[in-house]
């Protein structure tokens, strides 16, 4: 008798756990019976054929036989329940049955659109960066996908590149935060168990292309790649994100997608579990690089690397099973990233119900709801700068209001690129706010230049008459939706064409200007900087940018985001960026010669790192720095000293002044964001723990103890307090 209840409750307790097989031996268990034909299908990701991201190569199979043959492990640009639905049917119908993974560019938003990455980065707000993943997340698994290629947190120094408009900006510490702030927003999974993976772009260095010119050559110090570019993807890998995305470019004469060294980095260093995807051919390109013989050893390089995934390059269908059978790639490097995309797919529950993803009901009423847009709408108040207000800004909206600028009535430019799901007459625009909130008054509209016709001056005549009738001016300027993304890099990033013409005659017409400056990225605009009375940088603010541009305008929201990347004032400065080292001739204000600045061009940017204005004012007072056991203390007094209340971004950089390294002048270690209220005063504690410190030198990892230097600043070039501290 007893021996019966212990066998019964030996058996009670084992079979829970032999059921609990790990998904890697749930994976294990399918790798034992798959051909290397299936094998290589399942690291084989194809586009839909009716949009693609890149370029579509020639002859490109019968998908739907490839589908059936389980040659095809993940599609991308298949979105809808009913497109995911279908394709995944087909893949079913295959000898194993596995399911099909769908990713798609859900970068901003997925149908509700979010103003364009390097906008909600100004916000420096990271509960607002968590809502918008979040919404984004929902939206996409309700329509089928189950893979955002998203967060792009390539730091970048130069606005000529067209991406800077899908990133985070110039600072690694920010980038840093927001990478974490974007997975927990996208890959928390759903109460009703639907989940989102994540992507980490584009490892790595991406935006550090020289000349700002997308897919060009990076040539950095090993310094530079791991104290700039690298700690946004740690901090990524860190919040357990589910895969990563190779980089175009080559580094240091090694293209991303082959580059043992990035991946012994990210698998052995940071011991990270994921998958890494390429990107569109960029395994194939490594032939094009200059670095693979041929198609064939590009397989071989980018597998032996570690990339898991080949999207749309076919080296891998074409040449892996060749590979193995002749030996030159094991079946078990093989195995391990196929391993890799079958425990994703048991984590998603997909074995489970390939369809959990393909509820037509959810997608019929979680998609543009109105909690959504408001969502939209406040995010996209919190990354509006207020760049300039001569006291015009905010306005008691009056009578006659004359509105200019082709983009103040532009749907399709309100979201930006980038958007591969939205319908394009959705965006609520400047004009479509300002008629819907102030019914009667009296709205006139001039488009007073073309977004695309550079020298067009036909429109500047109406647009004067209709500003010289009206009791205030808004005047819409920037680029056009199209000029900043993907291969948009621009070698002039002045406002196109006559806009600062017809700008600096507006404002000798009307004192009561309003300049909207749109676009995705920093630009250059010095008249209309010297000569507005009031500028708000307002980016591409996506599905609600009218009715936020209006909440700034009127004062409902107090603008309080700040510049994520410098705005130079000449093109002969880029790269400029604060975090700079400060050489043995710095810059001086005065006429200093000797010194690294230009002769003939002012070497400050026009608009700083963090640089924001607010309707309000605050003073700080009784800092205090300390170093308390393994962190530097930093105390403060904070009071909103004006009439309105609103957010002040803290910001404490730091400085190490010398060791076997040269060191950044400053660098942002910690930041944030803090509401007060008109009149309300707070306590504020911040800490930098001592681990924050540690940089790459000469010879590797620095624990970066030193003597130092600690600010707290109002932006990267306004100092507010500093002192000396020994940090050992
Ligand atoms: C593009 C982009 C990448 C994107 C991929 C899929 O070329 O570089 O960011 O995720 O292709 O569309």
């Amino acid at each position: 008798m007893k021996k019966t209840i212990l066998l019964l409750l030996f058996c009670s307790i084992m079979i829970p756990i032999s059921a609990q097989k790990t998904f890697e031996q749930k994976a294990d268990s399918i790798i034992a019976l798959m051909t290397l034909d299936e094998k290589t299908g399942q690291l084989n990701m194809v586009t839909g054929n009716w949009e693609a991201t890149g370029p579509v190569l020639r002859g490109s199979d019968d998908k739907v036989k490839l589908l059936k043959e389980g040659k095809i492990g993940s599609m991308l640009n298949i979105r809808g329940t009913k497109h995911t639905r279908d394709m995944q049917a087909q893949a079913l119908s295959s000898r194993l049955g596995i399911p099909l993974l769908f990713g798609l560019d859900v970068i901003h938003g997925y149908r509700t659109v979010f103003p364009i990455p390097l906008a909600i980065s100004s916000s420096f707000d990271p509960e607002a960066i968590i809502l918008a993943s979040r919404v984004a997340a929902r939206e996409s698994v309700v329509s089928g996908i189950h893979w955002t290629f998203s967060p792009m947190i390539d730091v970048s120094r130069d606005p000529r590149w067209g991406r800077v408009m899908e990133g985070p900006g110039e600072d690694t510490y920010w980038a840093s935060i927001m990478a974490k702030a974007m997975v927990e927003g996208y890959q928390q999974p759903f109460d009703d168990g639907l989940e989102l993976m994540a992507c980490a772009k584009h490892f790595a260095a991406y935006g550090a292309a020289i000349g700002g010119r997308d897919y060009n050559t990076v040539d950095i110090s090993m310094q530079t790649l791991h104290n700039v570019y690298l700690p946004p993807f740690k901090a990524a890998a860190d919040s357990g994100i589910a895969s990563f995305m190779c980089a175009f470019n080559e580094i240091n004469g090694v293209p991303a997608s082959g580059n043992k060294y990035l991946y012994d980095i990210l698998y052995n260093t940071w011991g990270y579990k994921g998958l890494v995807v390429s990107d569109w051919g960029s395994i194939g390109e490594m032939v094009v690089h200059g670095y693979s013989k041929d198609r064939e050893t590009a397989a071989q390089q980018a597998i032996e690397a570690g990339v898991t995934i080949d999207m749309e390059s076919n080296c891998y269908s074409r040449y892996l099973k060749q590979l193995v059978e002749e030996g030159k790639v094991s079946e078990q490097t093989l195995d391990n990233e196929v391993r890799k995309v079958l425990v994703q797919k048991y984590k998603l529950g997909l074995f489970d119900d390939p369809y959990r993803y393909c509820n037509p009901e959810k997608e019929a009423n979680e998609i543009l709801t109105p909690a959504n847009r408001e969502a939209a709408r406040d995010v996209a108040r919190k990354s509006i700068i207020l760049l300039k207000n001569e006291g015009l800004l905010p306005v008691e909206m009056p009578k006659k209001i004359a509105v200019i600028g082709p983009y103040a009535g532009a749907k399709r430019d309100m979201d930006g690129n980038w958007t591969v799901a939205t319908d394009k007459d959705v965006a609520v625009t400047l004009l479509e706010a300002l008629k819907t909130r102030y019914p009667g008054s009296e709205i006139s509209f001039a488009k007073g230049f073309d977004s695309k016709e550079n020298n067009d001056r036909s429109g500047f005549e109406e647009a004067i008459t209709i500003a010289g009738k009206a009791d205030i001016v808004l005047l819409t300027l920037g680029e056009h939706w199209g000029m900043s993304g993907e291969a948009r890099s621009r070698g002039d990033i002045h406002l196109p064409g006559v806009q600062e013409e017809l700008a600096c005659k507006i404002y000798e017409t009307n004192k009561n200007t309003i300049t909207l400056v749109m676009g995705g990225r920093p630009m250059i605009f010095n008249q209309v900087s010297e000569k507005a009375p009031a500028i708000l940088y307002t980016w591409w603010l996506g599905t609600e940018a009218g009715n936020a541009m209006l909440d700034v305008i009127c004062g409902e929201y107090n603008p309080s985001a700040r510049v994520p990347m410098s705005f130079p004032k000449h093109l002969g400065q880029i790269p400029v960026y604060y975090n700079r080292k400060n050489s043995g001739r710095p810059s001086v204000d005065a006429e200093g010669n000797y010194s690294n600045r230009y002769i003939d061009i002012d070497y400050k940017p026009r608009y700083p790192f963090a640089y924001g204005l607010s309707y309000t004012s605050f003073e700080y007072k009784d800092i205090t720095v300390s170093k308390d056991n393994d962190r530097i203390l930093i105390k403060l007094n904070l009071t909103n000293t004006g009439d309105y209340d609103g957010k002040e971004l803290v910001q404490v950089y730091v400085r190490k002044l010398w060791g076997e390294s040269t060191r950044p002048i400053k660098e942002l270690k910690a930041c944030e964001n803090i509401f007060l209220k008109k009149g309300e005063n707070k306590e504020i504690e911040m800490s930098i723990p001592c681990s924050g410190l540690r940089y790459y030198g000469q010879n590797g990892w620095e624990d970066g103890k030193g003597d130092y230097k600690i600010f707290v600043g109002r932006n990267a070039e306004e100092m507010i307090f500093d002192t000396e501290i020994p940090v050992y």
